[in-house]
């Protein structure tokens, strides 16, 4: 298997993702983008740092001129513009030049603060991704999208700024809990949903492995995903069409996140609103009962929650119509038409949505279901 993927735009290169089950070569590919003589800071969580930051630090030593890290408080709430400009005095303190680097390790925290440090910091420097979260490394490190929390919005402010490398090492995952590991999955379900019925198969054939995080069967899912979200970029780099399709389960996922307080882990919403989103296909003829409830059982698998309770259906179908991915005041909604193919309608209805929410909201039970 190619450990090796290269993301395009306009038909160049633009960025390699690198498979590997270490850190033994990463020094060579972060010489290769030109370093020498140049500053490195890796910008990292607290969590991230005690695990990997000694590890990547001797690695790229003696790839650059100078050194530096980075380390803010592990958390959603430290995605901010306070954290950012912290990182901002940093920088200046050491006197980064636009010809200096960043290098996020960690999760989507600080994949997506990193990058947008990156994104603004003297008008743009380069980055690199080393994703550390199985979340990071199958959706965040890819695709360029980077910013930060502002108040209560999420991803409020940001830019697009494509890495300049990813490097994903799957060893990594070994240390994350089960809890964020089963969110991962949410994302990684979704892309065989989407696009590839096979793949949708082989995460079904694989479970005993995927779920003990056997590293060469992680290795080969996360290529895989990263090959669908690759694909997708590739059609729509800013999000004008195809790459509403990586939006399936996320109309009413982030309703239930918000609603939740954000929480419950991401890609457990996203499970919750894949499912609501299966139901209504089902309804409208394009899945059969026997998919929809397959469906639901591969999440249960992963140890996904596949239902939700105390919460109000009617706010969640409010929060879904006033979710940013409305297109002239329709919701636009990511269906299947069949397990690997998914298309946008325009044309869901307030009671499809109803009832699709019906399938995952359950309020005669007390507290959030598992
Ligand atoms: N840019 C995008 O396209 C995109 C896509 C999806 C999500 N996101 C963003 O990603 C963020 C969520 O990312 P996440 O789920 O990776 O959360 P996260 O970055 O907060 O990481 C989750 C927790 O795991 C810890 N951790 C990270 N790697 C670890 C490891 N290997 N072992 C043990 N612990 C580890 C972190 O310190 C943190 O406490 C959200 O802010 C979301 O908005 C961005």
């Amino acid at each position: 298997m190619d450990t090796r993927l290269q993301v395009h735009r306009d038909s160049l290169p633009i960025y390699d993702i690198v498979f590997e089950r270490s850190f033994d070569s990463l020094a060579d590919e972060v010489r290769a983008l030109g370093t020498a003589g140049r500053r490195i800071c890796i910008v990292t969580d607290s969590t991230v740092a005690g695990l990997y930051l000694d590890a990547v630090s001797s690695a790229l030593t003696g790839c650059c001129r100078e050194l530096t890290s980075f380390v803010f408080p592990a958390g959603e709430e430290q995605k901010n513009l306070d954290t950012v400009r912290a990182l901002y005095e940093h920088l200046i303190k050491h006197q980064f030049d636009r010809k200096d680097m960043l290098a996020a390790l960690g999760g989507g925290v600080v994949g997506d603060l990193c990058g947008f440090a990156a994104a603004t910091y003297l008008r743009g420097i380069a980055f690199l991704q080393i994703p550390t979260t199985l979340l990071a490394q199958v959706d965040s490190s890819i695709g360029g999208k980077t910013g930060v929390d502002f108040d209560a919005y999420k991803n409020m402010v940001g830019a697009f700024h494509m890495p300049k490398l990813v490097y994903t090492n799957v060893e990594t995952l070994r240390t994350l809990t089960e809890e964020q590991y089963s969110s991962g999955m949410g994302e990684i379900i979704k892309h065989g949903l989407i696009r590839d019925g096979d793949y949708y198969e082989w995460l079904r054939a694989n479970q005993p492995a995927i779920l003990k995080r056997d590293p060469s069967v992680c290795l080969e899912m996360i290529r895989r995903s990263d090959e669908i979200k690759r694909q997708i970029v590739e059609e729509d780099p800013t999000e004008q069409g195809a790459r509403a399709l990586l939006n399936f389960g996320h109309t009413a996922g982030h309703a239930i996140e918000k609603y939740m307080n954000f929480q419950m882990l991401h890609g457990h919403c996203v499970g919750l609103g894949l499912l609501a989103a299966v139901s209504i296909s089902r309804e409208r003829g394009y899945l059969t009962d026997g998919e929809e409830e397959e469906i639901r059982g591969l999440l249960k698998a992963y140890r996904m929650p596949v239902s939700v309770s105390g919460i109000d259906p009617e706010q969640i179908l409010e929060a879904t119509k006033n979710d940013k991915k409305m297109d002239g005041g329709q919701i636009r909604f990511i269906l299947l038409r069949a397990i690997g193919d998914a298309y946008i309608d325009c044309t869901v209805t307030a009671d499809e949505i109803r009832r699709g929410l019906a399938a995952v909201i359950n309020n005669d039970r007390g507290g959030v279901l598992r």
